[in-house]
């Protein structure tokens, strides 16, 4: 059957993996509602075919734009957010006015219309564990959330289980780990020291470089938000990640190997403020219950690959980079 889906955020990193993941594996019509921040960018969208995408460019917040857009869909997949904790921690006001007013604009819109809806979360809700911590993120660990950014998803995680629980919104959440891919934001840490090396620039490590990140790739995260959207179980949270624990140290000592240069040409420098340790999931509900697998199982290869990507679409990211450095170089970052 083919469906009408509506992306909020579908111009943005992972909402443009899963648009691309959609049109391969579906049939389905994607209409993407995105306000082209600093962090949207079309080009993302370009060599789409226009008959099963369109872009509407607007506002989550915008209630009476959402509710036209719900009026003509028949599930609603919502991925828009400010997504860069740096970002919180030097102004906190767009992730309040996104992550919350936003997605509860939505959900009013979900309730009205009575449509399917799949809310995208992070596993940084949860906080962070121990370096040698055994534990590892599940659906019951409690919020603990740390900066700005995580605090603003961890209360639209639970306006989502609140409209379900009191609305009976037809809803699902998903938790997810670090993402990694083509058409990531030049802000982020992994494409930040790719072209940092394509540029000349050594790699900026923020502090010791020891905190642990799981890796995951941005397509395995769209095949796994489309099995939920299909076979969820409303009111329900599933936390997705791909088994990827690394330090930040190894990945940058990865990268500048891969591209050829000598593995400890990084420099230290000042580190985040309230910087979580370790995130890490376990998605053993996701895999038992509806049969997910992650298909990208060696991270060397998809980071090769996802350095090519960065090597040879300079004008998609080259348009941020000065910006993005004059940023982090006012916090010696
Ligand atoms: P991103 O910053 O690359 O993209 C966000 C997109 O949302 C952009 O296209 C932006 O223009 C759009 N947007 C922002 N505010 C909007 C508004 N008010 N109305 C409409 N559109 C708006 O973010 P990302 O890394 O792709 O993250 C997408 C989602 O996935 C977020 O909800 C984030 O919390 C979640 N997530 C991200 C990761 C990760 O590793 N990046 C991991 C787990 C979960
Ligand atoms: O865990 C999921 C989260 O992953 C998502 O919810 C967020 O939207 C996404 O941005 C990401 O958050 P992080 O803060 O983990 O990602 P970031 O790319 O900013 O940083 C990854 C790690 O690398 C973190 O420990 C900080 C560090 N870092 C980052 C930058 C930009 C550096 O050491 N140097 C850098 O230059």
């Amino acid at each position: 059957m083919t469906r009408k889906l509506l992306v909020t955020g579908g111009a943005g990193f992972i909402g443009s993996n899963f648009v691309h993941h959609v049109v391969a594996h579906t049939d389905d019509h994607v209409t993407v509602l995105d306000k082209l921040t600093y962090a949207g960018n079309k080009a993302s969208l370009a060599h789409l075919p226009s008959d099963r995408v369109n872009l509407v460019e607007g506002d989550i917040a915008d209630a009476d734009l959402v509710d036209g857009l719900f009026a003509q869909v028949d599930a609603v997949v919502h991925y828009a957010a400010e997504s860069h904790n740096d970002n919180s921690l030097h102004d906190p006001r767009p992730f309040l006015d996104t992550n919350i007013i936003g997605t509860y604009t939505l959900l009013e819109a979900a309730r009205r219309h009575d449509r399917r809806f799949h809310h995208i979360s992070t596993d940084e809700v949860y906080g962070d564990l121990e370096l040698d911590d055994p534990a590892r993120f599940t659906e019951s660990t409690p919020y603990n959330p740390s900066s700005p950014y995580s605090s603003t998803k961890a209360g639209s995680d639970l306006l989502v289980r609140a409209w379900v629980r009191s609305f009976g919104v037809q809803a699902t959440i998903s938790n997810c780990s670090n993402n990694y891919g083509p058409f990531q934001h030049v802000e982020k840490f992994i494409p930040r020291q790719i072209t940092n090396v394509l540029r000349g620039t050594r790699p900026k490590l923020y502090g010791k470089g020891e905190n642990v990140r799981d890796w995951i790739h941005a397509d395995d995260h769209s095949s796994a938000v489309l099995t939920i959207l299909e076979q969820g179980r409303i009111g329900e949270t599933y936390l997705i990640g791909a088994d990827g624990e690394r330090s930040n140290q190894n990945v940058v000592e990865l990268i500048l190997t891969l591209m050829g240069q000598d593995a400890d040409a990084y420099d230290h420098v000042t580190d985040r403020a309230g910087h979580d340790l370790r995130y890490a999931i376990d998605s053993t509900k996701l895999r038992s219950e509806l049969g997910w697998r992650p298909q990208y199982d060696n991270f060397e290869a998809g980071l090769a690959a996802t350095i090519d990507w960065y090597r040879q679409n300079e004008d998609w990211w080259g348009p941020s980079k000065v910006g993005v450095e004059a940023f982090y170089a006012t916090k010696r970052q």
